[in-house]
C-alpha cells in the first residue's frame, strides 16, 4: 500500500514537471523565420517620413521615443525626416517572453512638452495599451498637438478598442516578432530585419 502511494507520487511529479516545462517553453532563433527584410523596412521608413514631413510642414516635431524597442526606428525615422526634430525618450515595458503583461511607463515626468508638436514613436502597436496611456499622459502636459507613429501595426483582436496610430509603416498579422528593436526577453533587438515566431501565425 505504502509502496503504491510512493509510485503514484513519483508518476504525478513527473507529469506535473512535463506540464510546467511545456508552459515555460524557451524559444531560440531557430524558432523564428524571416518576415520583413532590412531593405523593405528602410523603404517603409522613408515613406512614412515623407507623410510626416508633408503633415508637419514648417513645424518642429518633438519625438517621444518609446524605449527600448523604438530606438532603431526612431534613429532611422529622424534621419529620413526633413522636418526639424527633437528627440526625448521614455521607457515602457509590458511584455514578458511572448506574453503582454502589466504596463509600466517611466521617464515622462521630467519632460517638458507644453506648446510642442509631439509625435510618440513606438516599435509596434499590439493591444494599443502603451500608445493610449502615453497619449493620455502627454496630453496632461498641454502640448500643441499629439500624434502617434509605429513601425509595425499588429492586426490583432487584442486591440479591443481598434485604436489606430496616426502613422504606421507596416501592417502585420497577429504574430510574435523580433528584430529592429523588438525583443524576446531582451534578446534579438539588434537584428536589422524582422523575424516571426514560427508557431505564432494566427
Ligand atoms: P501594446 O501596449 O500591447 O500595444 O504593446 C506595446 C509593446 O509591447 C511594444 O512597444 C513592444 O515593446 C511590445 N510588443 C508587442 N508585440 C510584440 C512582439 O510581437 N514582439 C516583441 N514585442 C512586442
Ligand atoms: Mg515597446
Amino acid at each position: 500500500m505504502k509502496f503504491s502511494r510512493i509510485v503514484w507520487a513519483f508518476v504525478l511529479s513527473i507529469s506535473l514537471n512535463g506540464v510546467t516545462n511545456a508552459c515555460q517553453r524557451h524559444y531560440t532563433l531557430d524558432d523564428f523565420i524571416p518576415y520583413l527584410t532590412a531593405s523593405y523596412l528602410q523603404q517603409r521608413v522613408q515613406e512614412v517620413a515623407h507623410r510626416i514631413d508633408t503633415d508637419y510642414a514648417g513645424k518642429e516635431i518633438t519625438i517621444v521615443s518609446v524605449l527600448e524597442g523604438a530606438r532603431p526606428f526612431t534613429r532611422d525615422l529622424k534621419n529620413a525626416l526633413k522636418s526639424k526634430t527633437q528627440v526625448v525618450e521614455v521607457t515602457a515595458k509590458s511584455y514578458e517572453g511572448t506574453e503582454s503583461k502589466d504596463l509600466t511607463i517611466s521617464g515622462l515626468d521630467s519632460i517638458y512638452l507644453k506648446d510642442k508638436d509631439v509625435l510618440i514613436v513606438d516599435d509596434i502597436c499590439d493591444t494599443a495599451k502603451t500608445l493610449k496611456k502615453l497619449v493620455e499622459k502627454v496630453q496632461e502636459k498641454q502640448p500643441t498637438s499629439v500624434k502617434t507613429c509605429v513601425l509595425l501595426m499588429k492586426n490583432t483582436s487584442k486591440n479591443s478598442t481598434k485604436y489606430q496610430p496616426d502613422y504606421q509603416a507596416v501592417e502585420i498579422e497577429d504574430r510574435f516578432v523580433i528584430g529592429y528593436g523588438l525583443d524576446y526577453d531582451g534578446a534579438y533587438r539588434d537584428l536589422n530585419c524582422v523575424m516571426a515566431l514560427k508557431s505564432s501565425a494566427a
